[in-house]
């Protein structure tokens, strides 16, 4: 099998730094061309810095690393140390990576490569704020065929909001770009807090992580770890939420989770309720279907395979 060819876009983040190492860690499935960070959980200076260095703890220095956009469409920036702490990856320790930051910005780096794609189209896996691929969309909209599927995290339903009532982060971040994300007529697969909150990285959870003992578990469990504290008190749960590396899971284990076709709407207008993904889950609103909505996960499975997949570092 022909590995798949990804783009991660991405605001790291603990959970987006799992996600990295997890397709990392899969060569055989999938091809990861190249990173882009955006700004998103702290400003764009510290993304960019953290994924080079989860290349770094990977050993895999000879990805591209781009970085991207450094604020929203149209809205002021938002950021969420208060989650993720100062870095952004609290729960290991930063330092100036090796790998090195292509001068290309990312925008510019995947359109480039959605337009050399020709016959293998490229699946985009945004795990941040939508600014850089609604970028990219904008300025060249032919890329949009060749996407081949975009697999994303973000917005809610069941679960209600996390930084606002009605609105997940990721979305409400740039909810502009989102709007136009889900309007491009690509296949889309959406996972929110629906399917994140029910994935919970309990003590138990982290410590098989911990057990593994590679540079990659470390730096997992350690930032697990920290994430646990803020997320354990706010929903008083066994564990944290682990959002991003769902992601890059359905792209492994598709039959780990339960998804329906239907239509997404993002709220662009409305102070209150801005960024909500209006998920017409049950066909009530006459809209055409533009995306999959997962809804349900094997936690358990989810856990196996992205321990299993941390030992081969
Ligand atoms: C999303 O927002 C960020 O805090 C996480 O990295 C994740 O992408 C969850 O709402
Ligand atoms: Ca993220």
């Amino acid at each position: 099998m022909t590995p798949r060819p990804i783009i991660i876009d991405c605001d790291p983040g603990q959970d987006d730094a799992v996600a990295l190492f997890l397709a990392m860690s899969s060569p055989d499935e999938l091809n990861l061309l190249g990173i882009t960070a955006v700004a998103g959980n702290v400003p764009l200076a510290l993304t960019e810095l953290n994924v080079r260095i989860m290349c770094d703890v990977a050993d895999r220095r000879d990805i591209p690393v781009f970085a991207g956009c450094d604020k929203p469409l149209r809205r002021e920036a938002i950021t969420a140390e208060y989650v993720h702490g100062k870095t952004g990856i609290d729960g290991m320790d930063v330092f100036e990576p090796d790998t090195p930051l292509q001068e290309q910005h990312a925008v510019d780096f995947i359109i480039e490569t959605l337009l050399q794609a020709g016959k293998a189209p490229v699946t985009l896996v945004p795990t941040g704020p939508l600014t850089n691929i609604a970028v990219a969309l904008k300025k060249r909209p032919e890329i949009a065929e060749n996407i081949e599927e975009i697999v994303l995290m973000g917005g809610a339903m069941r679960e209600g909001g996390n930084r606002t009532p009605s609105a997940e982060f990721n979305i409400i971040a740039d909810p502009h770009a989102a709007d136009i994300v889900f309007n491009c007529g690509r296949p889309i697969m959406a996972f929110g807090l629906d399917v994140t909150h029910k994935v919970l990285s309990t003590e138990a959870r982290v410590q098989r992580i911990a057990d593994l003992g590679n540079n990659v578990s470390d730096a997992t469990a350690g930032m697990l770890s920290f994430f646990h504290r803020y997320d354990t008190e706010k929903y008083d749960s066994p564990g944290t939420p682990l959002h991003d590396p769902i992601t890059v899971a359905y792209l492994l284990r598709p039959d780990l989770f339960k998804t329906k076709y239907c239509n997404i709407a993002i709220e662009t207008e409305s102070e209150l309720t801005m960024g909500h993904t209006a998920i017409d889950f049950w066909y009530v609103s006459g809209r055409e279907k533009n995306a999959y909505w997962g809804y349900d996960v094997d936690a358990d499975g989810f856990y196996e395979l992205l321990t299993e997949r941390l030992a081969r570092f």
